[in-house]
């Protein structure tokens, strides 16, 4: 019986199966992850009884079944890594500054996305901050948060974490927020509600009408794996999508620089936030 490690994949099946990522997620695997893709899709490749990639990738191609199998695919190959208060000088940032900033201004409805939310560790930070902070009580906030990933949003909406996913928070961060059963942690509901998932694709155009108009958009952590033209759609998208008087957090190894001259870059000490020209 084959093993789930004995399908091998081709230098040129690889490329075939690369062009198909890029091209639906944005995601450009270098030649290195090569033994990533076949790690990861080995068990998949035996569940449809295929021997080969070459299969695999015909099947993508052709199979009228193709589009349900582009979901599965790309749940097996996103790297879905985060955690509670990752990168916190953003969020730090957002509750010192920018959402005093908004609510001068009058802004009764403040719209904040994180794309992509993997399994919901960065939404629900930002939620638990404005909460401690009392933010919600000032305006009305609507904490959205997206991933092309369908298997961490329905664990996102879950809310059940593991300590390892705490590697950033202090133990009362994990005390007043989470109920502890076993070795689980269990966001409490009155965090929980206050963010609300779904299943979206930041390269798509469809996510432009999807998301209407966005105060504040986290998106960290993911243009580090995209080509350079996916980087620029996404950003374009952002672009429409960010209000004028909007702000953009990118993870700290990302940059808007050479890929998109439509935002403006703002220092603030411990990080960057992008506003709109
Ligand atoms: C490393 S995680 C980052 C999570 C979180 N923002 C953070 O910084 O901790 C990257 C996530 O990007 C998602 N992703 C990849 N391509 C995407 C796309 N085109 N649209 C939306 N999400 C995408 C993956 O599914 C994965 O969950």
């Amino acid at each position: 019986m084959l093993q789930p490690s004995s399908v091998k994949i081709s230098e040129i099946e690889f490329f075939e199966l690369r062009d198909i990522i890029v091209k639906v997620s944005g995601i450009m695997f270098s030649e290195h992850k090569k033994y990533l893709i076949e790690n990861r899709l080995s068990k998949r490749l035996i569940e449809l009884k295929f021997t080969s990639f070459k299969e695999y990738n015909n099947y993508l191609k052709n199979n009228p079944k193709r589009d349900a199998e582009i979901v599965t695919l790309i749940n097996l190959v996103t790297i879905n890594e985060t955690y509670f208060m990752r990168e916190r000088g953003q969020v730090d940032y957002l509750v010192s500054t920018v959402m005093p900033a908004l609510i001068a201004k009058n802004k009764k409805n403040i719209r904040i996305w994180s794309i992509p939310c993997s399994t919901g560790e960065e939404p629900y930070s930002i939620a638990i901050e404005l909460f401690d902070a009392g933010f919600f009580s000032k305006a009305t906030i609507e904490v959205i948060a997206t991933d092309i990933n369908s298997d961490v949003v329905e664990a996102a909406k879950h809310g059940v974490y593991r300590e390892g996913a705490f590697r950033s928070c202090s133990p009362q961060f994990i005390s007043k927020h989470f109920t502890q059963q076993g070795t689980d942690f269990l966001i409490n509901s009155n965090i929980k509600n206050r963010v609300k998932f779904n299943v979206g694709n930041i390269v798509s155009s469809k996510i432009v009408p999807m998301m209407g108009s966005i105060d504040i958009i986290f998106c960290r952590n993911v243009l580090i794996y995209f080509d350079f033209d996916n980087k620029k759609t996404a950003l374009l998208n952002f672009n429409k999508i960010l209000s004028n008087d909007g702000y953009l957090f990118l993870g700290h190894s990302e940059s808007v620089s050479r890929v998109s001259t439509d935002f403006v870059m703002n220092n603030f000490g411990t990080g960057i936030v992008y506003t709109k020209k």
